[in-house]
């Protein structure tokens, strides 16, 4: 079932998202989380640090995984999504580091990584909450058009839009061109799913994704089928979706968050 919150603004995203993490952390202190990087989820972990600070959330038994993460930087480099979620994130928590798990994209062993990781994460138990963003083109992780649904951790090329949005290299010629990424498979495996998007940049992705056909040309749109999926979208995300209450692209869940 599709929940959709629209906000009217990106901070209120930001908190809105945050305190869906905070009450599955709330409820189950061993809860196992699955956190994506980008520009989306940015002011969520702002959102998450301040609750552990101000809050008392404590972060002592959560485990986490990573959705994606770059290939062929050395480790630390801080262009790698590991160091992005330190900074972000996981200096700013009580998380154990042995319970923070990304992908290794500088393994010599980049196959090997994938099976372990996949492996890791079902020895957690799986995924219980697993959060994401939407590329441009409708990828979610590294998960680019034309992935197999069927797909679990593996390593990806990736396409000239996702390396155009990758941010702190210099030209486009520097951007890793490999990442490795929880499959489609992984990522619907997962008990919830929480999908935020934000800014107009992603109203047409965000409708393709949600009202349009599921079909691996948008891979986004394949989470229309996951059981317990609910979406946060500023206005400006949301605004190619519904423009009232009455579009025919929305559910009965949609229509009750619009009135
Ligand atoms: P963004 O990336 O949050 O930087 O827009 C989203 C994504 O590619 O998943």
């Amino acid at each position: 079932m599709m929940r959709v919150m629209i906000t009217e603004s990106v901070a209120e995203m930001d908190r809105a998202a945050a305190r869906i993490i905070e009450e599955r952390i709330r409820g189950c202190p061993g809860v196992v989380l699955g956190l994506p990087t980008g520009r989306t989820p940015s002011g969520m972990y702002r959102e998450v640090a301040r609750l552990h600070a101000g809050e008392g959330l404590d972060f002592s038994n959560v485990t986490t995984f990573n959705v994606d993460e770059l290939c062929g930087l050395p480790p630390g480099d801080p262009r790698s999504f590991s160091q992005f979620m330190r900074r972000h994130l996981f200096d700013h928590v009580n998380i154990p580091a042995g319970n923070i798990h990304v992908p290794d994209g500088s393994a010599g062993n980049l196959v090997e990584a994938c099976r372990s990781y996949e492996e890791a994460i079902e020895k957690a138990g799986g995924i219980d909450l697993l959060v994401l963003g939407i590329g441009l083109n409708g990828h979610i992780g590294f998960n680019e058009p034309g992935t197999e649904l069927g797909s679990v951790t593996h390593v990806v090329r990736l396409s000239e839009t996702t390396r155009e949005r990758l941010s702190g290299f210099t030209t486009l010629d520097a951007a890793p061109d490999r990442g490795i990424t929880m499959g489609i498979k992984t990522i619907m495996r997962a008990r919830m799913i929480l999908l935020l998007a934000c800014g107009r940049v992603k109203a047409r992705i965000l409708r393709q994704a949600l009202c349009g056909p599921v079909t691996p040309d948008c891979p986004a749109s394949i989470l229309q089928i996951h059981p317990v999926l609910t979406v946060i979208a500023d206005r400006n995300a949301w605004s190619e979706c519904a423009a009232s209450p009455g579009d025919p692209c929305l559910g009965e869940s949609d229509r009750a968050a619009l009135s």
